[in-house]
């Protein structure tokens, strides 16, 4: 299949939007269509597309993975409500540990999060609503980078040369397949989804296990989301690309009131970047660093040591995992 780039200086978002909306509801005819919503702007736009174009005919699930920030499930899910469109919660949180559990390797860990996500819990909802149509948020660039061989972990598995159909059981429908990320935030403005949700800074798929170094069990994910709330609060004011937390593997020793302690180490990291193709370290005031720092350790529990990256990528990536 040959994807044809709608560039954003081509875009009519307007236009765009009833087109597609003309498209779903050929394609699904009298049928019912699922999606899955992340809370990310791309999954976001595909939910509001599917609502205009179907309205109750259409079903979006919030897949609880355990694997998000703190709060996220309640704010994606009321953000949705507050725009009339209705979401499904879904507790999948011991699945995933489950399938996460004793895995260390990068590419383990987030084949376990795919398989989790395709072949039982979403696969399984996908079945249980008897609706052959699935919407997600492919977007071009996920495209190039598939067939350039870059990333396996994105959602198009058609891309990949996988009959969806037959693998899964269900057919896939791809509205954004045709725009870039600015162009998907174009629409998605002009489909009325608040500004914090259309400019939202990029979050993995695979979630907080891509920052953390080793197993993602539940404790380790607990305590990398209670250091992401404190640099995303500290930093919030620096609008950088993406700043976030990582949990590593190895302990060291600390010193607290006047005893060695054993502890977990946090590296901190803050992205200057344009697209997550190369990225530089912000530089970040040594202030501001110091008293992030010193909220970790504190109201982290067992962290003694935290660090800052200043690697550029390349050769560091984004995230660690
Ligand atoms: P890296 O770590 O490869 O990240 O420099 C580049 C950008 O992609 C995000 N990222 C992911 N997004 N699934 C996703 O949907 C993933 O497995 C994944 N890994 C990284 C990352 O947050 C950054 O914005």
């Amino acid at each position: 299949m040959i994807v044809e780039e709608i560039k954003l200086d081509k875009l009519n978002a307007e236009f765009f939007i009833q087109e597609q909306c003309r498209a779903i509801s050929s394609e699904v005819g009298n049928g019912t269509s699922v999606n899955a919503l992340s809370g990310g702007v791309d999954s976001s736009v595909v939910t509001m597309l599917a609502h205009r174009a179907l309205g109750n005919r259409a079903r979006t699930f919030f897949i609880d993975n355990g694997l998000m920030r703190e709060g996220e499930p309640q704010q994606v899910v009321s953000t949705m409500s507050k725009l009339g469109v209705p979401v499904e919660r879904i507790d999948a949180q011991d699945e995933f540990f489950k399938a996460l559990k004793g895995k260390a390797d990068p590419e383990e860990k987030r084949q376990a999060i795919t398989e989790t996500f395709y072949k039982n819990v979403f696969g399984r909802l996908v079945r249980q609503s008897g609706s052959r149509s699935l919407m997600q948020g492919t977007i071009y660039t996920d495209v190039e980078e598939t067939v350039a061989g870059i990333k396996r972990q994105h959602n198009i598995l058609a891309q990949l040369g996988i009959d969806t159909e037959e693998v899964y059981g269900y057919k896939v429908i791809e509205p954004l397949i045709r725009l870039r990320k600015p162009g998907v935030r174009a629409v998605g403005k002009a489909l009325g989804l608040p500004e914090e949700v259309y400019n939202r800074p990029p979050f993995p798929g695979p979630a907080l296990v891509t920052r953390v170094v080793g197993e993602a069990t539940r404790e380790r994910i607990a305590l990398v989301r209670k250091a992401t709330t404190l640099v995303e609060q500290e930093l919030a004011g620096v609008r950088a690309f993406q700043c976030l937390a990582i949990l590593h593997e190895d302990k060291v020793t600390g010193v607290r009131d006047g005893k060695r302690d054993y502890g977990h180490q946090i590296e901190v990291r803050c992205w200057d970047s344009k697209d997550a193709v190369t990225a530089s370290p912000t530089r970040l005031s040594f202030e501001l660093l110091e008293r992030l720092a010193a909220r970790i350790t504190t109201e982290v529990p067992g962290v003694v040591s935290v660090t800052y990256n200043v690697t550029a990528k390349p050769p560091s990536t984004i995230e660690a995992v």
